[in-house]
């Protein structure tokens, strides 16, 4: 707890706006793609769902794969407590909304479904994509079927299991991945181990996201080993998260931003 508050300081300190970068590309990116005040249809519904997940009285039984969570505690976790404390908030989901619907990936790996409301906002991004996502706790992953099939997400592929038994079959499947969300076990170990599975099958247009880089000492040891990769020439660090651009004709630049 302390180590995130000492990161998030030196975050709000250390962060630019769009006038503080000298990055064309950069700049519009915060003003014309995350500074959007078009809301997108499909926002509210989304929050719709999420609100009924806050005040479900379901309790489900949990198994928890990957780095725990610091609010939660024991098997047994209500649908409230879970879309209170682990989901992206409405804020960053849109914003990964935009983002997407600016670089329009088609094939979209998303590590971590839990309820599925990022999952539902990927999907929700064009039609013609296609969202695979897993998750490891079971009951878990029916909650978020049945929401896709409220939502008539057709082009969501659910795997229920655990990163390490089921991101090898679901990247054969992918064949090339256009964008990664690894929103799920925040270790150093496993964070470096499923970025390179990905980056295998990643190409110079892929859009790689990072959840939670500066939750702990060991994940930010993974998104600054990931920065200085060779491959990735462009960071950008939003605190929350952090966004991975690869194209080969740039000059490797890093920032640290505001989310608008
Ligand atoms: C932070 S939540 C994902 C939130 C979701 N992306 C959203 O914003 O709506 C992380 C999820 O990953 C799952 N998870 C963590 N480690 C895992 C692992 N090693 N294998 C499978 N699932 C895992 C947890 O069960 C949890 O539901």
């Amino acid at each position: 707890m302390f180590f995130e508050t000492k990161a998030y300081l030196k975050h709000i300190l250390k962060a630019k706006g769009p006038h503080g970068v000298h990055s064309p590309l950069v700049f519009d990116l915060i003003t014309k793609v995350l500074v959007q005040r078009k809301s997108f249809y499909i926002f509210d519904t989304i929050e719709m769902e999420r609100a009924a997940f806050l005040n479900s009285r379901d309790v489900l039984d949990v198994n928890d794969h990957g780095a725990g969570s610091r609010k939660m505690k024991g098997h047994q976790r209500g649908v409230a407590e879970i879309a209170r404390y682990s989901l992206q908030s409405a804020h960053h989901a849109q914003a990964l909304f935009k983002l997407l619907h600016h670089f329009h990936p088609e094939n979209i790996l998303e590590l971590g479904t839990s309820l599925g409301i990022t999952t539902s906002y990927f999907a929700s991004v064009s039609s013609n994509s296609k969202v695979w996502t897993i998750e490891g706790s079971d009951q878990i992953g029916h909650v978020a079927e049945q929401l896709f099939q409220r939502l008539q997400l057709w082009n969501v592929r659910l795997q229920i299991g655990t990163f390490d038994s089921k991101l090898p079959g679901v990247l054969n499947e992918m064949g090339r991945v256009d964008c990664a969300f690894i929103d799920g076990h925040h270790e150093y170990e496993p964070t470096m181990r499923y970025y390179h599975q990905i980056r295998k099958h990643s190409h110079e247009n892929t859009l790689i996201i990072l959840d939670d880089i500066h939750w702990s000492a060991s994940m930010e040891k993974a998104w600054n080993e990931i920065i200085h990769d060779v491959d990735v020439t462009l960071s950008l660090d939003f605190y929350h998260f952090g966004v991975l651009l690869f194209a080969k004709d740039r000059v490797k630049e890093h920032f640290r931003l505001k989310l608008p």
